[in-house]
C-alpha cells in the first residue's frame, strides 16, 4: 500500500472548502471601467457590436461615473468621440474638446472617490484614424506625435484626470509625457502605460464604439502577436521612462505576456479585457452556447491568475454588483 495518496479532490468537496483554498479572487477595487463619451449626444447610444455598452452623453457619463464610485470600482477610463476630426487630432488638445470636458465633468462628480483615467491617443481625433500624425509619405511620424501627446497629456491633467493611459505605442511616449507633465507642474498625475499593446483583430468592436475612421491597420506601431520577448523590452522601457503602472492588452490571447511581465515588474501590472473579448462572451451567451455570468467570472479570474492586479473590463460595474451580493 505504501504512502497515503495525495488526493487533491479533498479540497474540492464543497463550496466552503473551495472558497477557503482559492488562490485568487476578484475585487471591485481593482476593476476599471472603460467609458465612451460622444459629443452632441443627448441620449446614450448603445454600441451594436457591444450590447450593454454605450456611447454616453455627458449626463449619462456622469451617472455611470457615480454608479462606478458607488460600486467601489477602482477607476474609470475615459475615451472621447468628437464631432469634428482633422489631420492632427486637434480636438484632443482643446480644453473644450469632448474628452477634456468629460474628464472635468467626471472629476467634479466623483472627486477622489474613483481614479479618473483618460486615454492619451490621437486615433479618436484624427480624420485618418491613426494614433499619431502622418509624415509626407503617410507614415505615422513618431517624434512629431510625441510632441502632441505631451500637450494632450497636460490638457487632460488640467481637466482633472488623476491618471493618464497613453495607448498609442509610440517609442518614447512615457518619457516625453512625463517630462511634459512635470514641466507643467503636474508631478501628481500618474501614468498607466499601455506597454505591451498588440495589433489585434479583437479591437474590432472598439472601432465601432469610437466611430474610427481607420483604413488599414496599426501594425507599424502596435506589437506583432507572434512576439513575446519584445513585450519585456517594451515594459522595461516604460518603467525606466517613469511609468507608474503598466498594462498588457488584449488580455485573453496574451495571458502568457501578462505572466512574463508580472514576474519582474516592480510596478503594478494591469490587463485590458478588450471590446472583442466582451463581444465574444456576449454573442455566445446570447445564443445560449455558454453561461454568461460564469464565463465572465472565469475570464476575469484567468487574467488575475496570470498575474494582473488591475483589470480594465466593460463588465466592471456588473461584476462589482455580483461581488457585493456575495456572488
Ligand atoms: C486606442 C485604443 C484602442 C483601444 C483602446 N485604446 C483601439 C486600437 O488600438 O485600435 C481598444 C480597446 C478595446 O478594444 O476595447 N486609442
Amino acid at each position: 500500500m505504501g504512502f497515503p495518496q495525495h488526493r487533491p479532490r479533498r479540497l474540492r468537496q464543497n463550496p466552503a472548502i473551495r472558497r477557503l483554498v482559492a488562490e485568487n479572487e476578484l475585487s471591485a477595487r481593482q476593476l476599471i471601467l472603460p467609458a465612451f463619451v460622444r459629443e452632441g449626444l443627448s441620449q446614450p447610444n448603445e454600441i451594436t457590436s457591444m450590447p450593454g455598452v454605450f456611447q454616453h452623453s455627458m449626463d449619462s457619463l456622469k451617472a455611470a461615473a457615480n454608479d462606478a464610485a458607488e460600486r467601489g470600482l477602482g477607476g474609470i477610463m475615459l475615451f472621447g468621440i468628437p464631432e469634428e476630426r482633422d489631420e492632427t487630432g486637434s480636438a484632443g488638445l482643446d480644453p473644450q474638446g469632448i474628452l477634456n470636458q468629460g474628464i472635468a465633468a467626471v472629476r467634479a462628480e466623483v472627486g477622489d472617490e474613483l481614479v479618473v483615467m483618460s486615454d492619451v491617443c490621437l486615433d479618436e481625433f484624427t480624420s485618418h484614424g491613426h494614433c499619431g500624425v502622418l509624415d509626407a509619405n503617410g507614415v505615422v511620424d513618431n517624434d512629431a506625435t510625441l510632441e502632441i501627446y505631451g500637450q494632450m497629456a497636460v490638457a487632460q491633467a488640467q481637466a482633472g484626470a488623476h491618471m493618464l493611459g497613453p495607448s498609442g505605442m509610440m517609442d518614447g511616449q512615457i518619457g516625453v509625457i512625463r517630462q511634459a507633465l512635470d514641466a507643467a507642474g503636474r508631478q501628481d498625475v500618474s501614468l498607466l502605460a499601455y506597454s505591451a499593446k498588440y495589433a489585434s483583430a479583437f479591437y474590432g468592436p472598439f472601432r465601432e464604439a469610437v466611430d474610427s475612421q481607420l483604413q488599414g491597420d496599426r501594425r507599424t506601431y502596435q506589437m506583432d502577436s507572434a512576439n513575446r520577448s519584445e513585450a519585456v523590452i517594451e515594459a522595461e522601457l516604460d518603467i525606466a521612462e517613469g511609468a507608474d503602472m503598466i498594462m498588457v492588452k488584449p488580455a485573453m490571447s496574451y495571458l502568457d505576456i501578462v505572466r512574463d511581465i508580472a514576474e519582474f515588474s516592480p510596478v503594478p501590472v494591469s490587463a485590458y479585457q478588450i471590446s472583442g473579448e466582451y463581444s465574444m462572451i456576449e454573442a455566445a451567451s446570447a445564443n445560449g452556447w455558454i453561461d454568461r455570468k460564469a464565463s465572465v467570472l472565469e475570464s476575469l479570474l484567468s487574467i488575475k491568475r496570470a498575474g494582473a492586479q488591475q483589470i480594465l473590463t466593460y463588465y466592471a460595474a456588473e461584476v462589482a454588483g455580483w461581488l457585493k451580493e456575495g456572488k
